[in-house]
């Protein structure tokens, strides 16, 4: 099929996989096997989700993400269109220069007029993409544009501290007089700028707020969302699934969507090991490699000689393919550390120790690498021998919140107060709104003796970032204690 055929018909199977193909290379992933153009893209590469810090919360870029996570979000995609409508699928070049690309399909008496973009025709604040596809510089160099082709909304995206394309020319001017802008232009035409659908539930999540909850529920099951969204928006409902979540959990992974499916199994990490058996034992033959690794992870640790035979036939096929997956990638510090986390959970502590010292041979800083061998000890009874690591892991990066946070608990259960207190504030500084840091900080104040602290210290935390029930209770405790 020529490609000038294809443009204008966006729709059909065999454009989705030539989009595949792009996909292969212009996406943000992990790689699981030899890459077979045969395969499809999701039995070749595991997606990354619209997760912070390579996404802003409304699923701008922020990191490298490499267009086509981007490029799922948009209605474009949802109507059938794929790359090859903008760009010629062997040159790489656009099809047409400037607004042209855009009238393709959208009507230029509507669209490429100042009655739309309200700018001098043919200048630089006239063209579609400086406004639907702004452009973010990594590095000094490489401009990428956003591929999400989103609908400018510069006080939203103000107000869960991402960019809009108003302001990144408009620099005088802030999101409030460009918001006003397109209201005025709006005026009298009976349309007004709708909110941007996930952002607002994504941040609030991201700074964790359980009000956001119920509204990720809606998101993931609603199939008007781009499948990206609804699999992120389970996603980040992991630190709050509870009874009712479960249903929605196994109707999700029954969807036709495998990005909602992936989201789903990559939720289930919060999830106790019998209940993960008991949501996924009808779907241990599923096809799908990128979703078959995920399973093996969430079920090393069910004891295969305890299940039917069958059963525990199809779950060694899941460990099978992790290990391949797992052997693929043998010289990549990450995929080691997740091989550890799975010896761990089958309680094969050496082979665990081995796979996290090979990730720490190959990058002797990796946190993850650090803070699961510790953890490790600690499993084991040999905790001491995990403070060196620890320590390396704060100095490594003494930015993190978690490495200080590891630290600051082993402090604990040595019982030297005064050294957890320190650490365990560092990593409540560099997260003001995990209520975890701060009831481990208030525990350590206590145990110093230094309840009123402990009291002050989780008041003001209430103030600033709302009532949390285990934090509550906590406070309430403290103060019948100290009465
Ligand atoms: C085998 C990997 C691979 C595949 C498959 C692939 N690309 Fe690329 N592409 C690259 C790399 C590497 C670059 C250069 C780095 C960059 O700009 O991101 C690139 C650059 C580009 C550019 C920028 C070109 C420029 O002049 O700056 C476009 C546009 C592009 N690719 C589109 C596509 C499209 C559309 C497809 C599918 C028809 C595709 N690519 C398939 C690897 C690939
Ligand atoms: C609606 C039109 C449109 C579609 C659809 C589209 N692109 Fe683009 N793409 C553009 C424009 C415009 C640019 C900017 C080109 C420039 O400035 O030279 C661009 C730039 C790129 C670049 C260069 C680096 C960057 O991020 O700016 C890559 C790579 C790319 N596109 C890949 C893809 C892939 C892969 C797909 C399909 C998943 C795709 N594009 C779909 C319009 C489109
Ligand atoms: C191959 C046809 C095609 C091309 C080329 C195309 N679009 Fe679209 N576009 C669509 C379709 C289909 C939709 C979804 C239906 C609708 O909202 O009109 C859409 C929707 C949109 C939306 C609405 C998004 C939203 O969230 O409501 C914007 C903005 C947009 N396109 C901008 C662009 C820009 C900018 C370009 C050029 C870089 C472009 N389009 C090129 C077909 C196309
Ligand atoms: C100066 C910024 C700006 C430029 C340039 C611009 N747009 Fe828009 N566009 C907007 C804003 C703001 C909205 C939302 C308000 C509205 O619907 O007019 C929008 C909305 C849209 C929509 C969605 C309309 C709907 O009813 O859902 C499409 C499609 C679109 N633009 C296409 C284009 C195309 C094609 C071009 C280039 C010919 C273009 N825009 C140029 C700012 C711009
Ligand atoms: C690529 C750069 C660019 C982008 C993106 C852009 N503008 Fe502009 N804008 C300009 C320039 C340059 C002028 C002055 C000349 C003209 O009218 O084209 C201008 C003029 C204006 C004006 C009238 C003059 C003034 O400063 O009061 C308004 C209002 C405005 N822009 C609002 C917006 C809004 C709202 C958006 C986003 C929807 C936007 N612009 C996006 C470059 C841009």
């Amino acid at each position: 099929m020529a490609d000038d055929e294809t443009a204008d018909k966006p729709a059909g199977k065999a454009t989705k996989t030539a989009e595949n193909v792009c996909a292969a290379c212009h996406s943000r992933r992990s790689e699981l096997e030899q890459t077979d153009p045969r395969n499809d893209y999701h039995d070749a590469y595991s997606l990354t989700l619209l997760e912070a810090p390579f996404y802003y919360a409304d699923g701008q870029i922020r990191d490298e993400v490499y267009v086509w996570g981007s490029f799922l979000q948009s209605k474009m995609h949802g109507e059938g269109v794929t790359c090859s409508n903008c760009h010629n699928a062997h040159s790489l070049e656009l099809r047409m220069d400037g607004n042209g690309l855009c009238v393709q399909c959208h009507t230029a008496q509507d669209f490429d007029t100042p009655r739309h973009h309200h700018h001098a025709p043919d200048s630089e604040g006239a063209q579609c993409v400086n406004c639907h596809m702004p452009a973010t510089t990594y590095m000094g160099i490489d401009a990428r544009r956003d591929h999400s082709l989103r609908i400018p909304r510069p006080e939203q995206s103000a107000s869960i501290g991402a960019p809009n394309a108003c302001n990144q020319c408009h620099q005088d001017q802030g999101p409030t007089w460009a918001q006003r802008s397109i209201e005025e232009w709006l005026a009298g035409s009976g349309d007004e700028l709708g909110r941007h659908p996930f952002a607002d539930a994504f941040y609030a999540a991201d700074n964790g707020k359980p009000e956001a909850a119920p509204r990720l529920l809606e998101i993931a099951t609603d199939d008007s969302m781009p499948a990206i969204a609804r699999g992120s928006a389970i996603l980040r409902h992991a630190p709050y699934h509870h009874q009712g979540s479960l249903e929605v959990l196994q109707q999700l992974l029954r969807d036709d969507e495998i990005l909602v499916r992936l989201g789903a199994l990559r939720s289930m990490e919060t999830l106790p090991l019998n209940v993960r058996y008991h949501l996924l034992a009808p779907h241990l033959d599923e096809t799908v490699m990128s979703l078959r690794i995920e399973m093996a992870r969430l079920l090393s640790g069910i004891p295969l000689e305890q299940i039917e035979p069958d059963m525990a036939n199809q779950l060694s096929g899941l460990y099978r393919d992790f290990h391949e997956t797992a052997d693929y990638n043998a010289d990549m510090p990450g995929p080691q550390v997740v091989v550890g986390q799975f010896h761990a959970s089958n309680r094969d502590y050496e082979a665990a120790e081995e796979a996290y010292k090979k990730a720490l041979t190959l990058a002797p800083q990796h946190e993850g690498a650090l803070l699961n061998l510790a953890d490790l000890y600690r499993q084991i009874g040999k905790d001491t021998e995990g403070k060196a690591l620890l320590e390396r892991a704060v100095a490594a990066a003494p930015e993190s919140a978690t490495s200080h946070y590891a630290l600051g608990l082993y402090f604990i259960r040595q019982k030297r107060y005064d050294q957890a207190a320190i650490e365990l504030k560092a990593a409540a500084d560099l997260a003001l709104s995990s209520p975890r840091y701060a009831y481990a900080y208030a525990l350590a104040l206590e145990n110093l003796g230094e309840e009123e602290e402990a009291i002050a210290y989780l008041e003001e935390w209430k103030e600033r970032e709302g009532p949390r029930p285990q934090l509550d209770q906590t406070l309430h405790r403290l103060k019948e204690d100290s009465r």
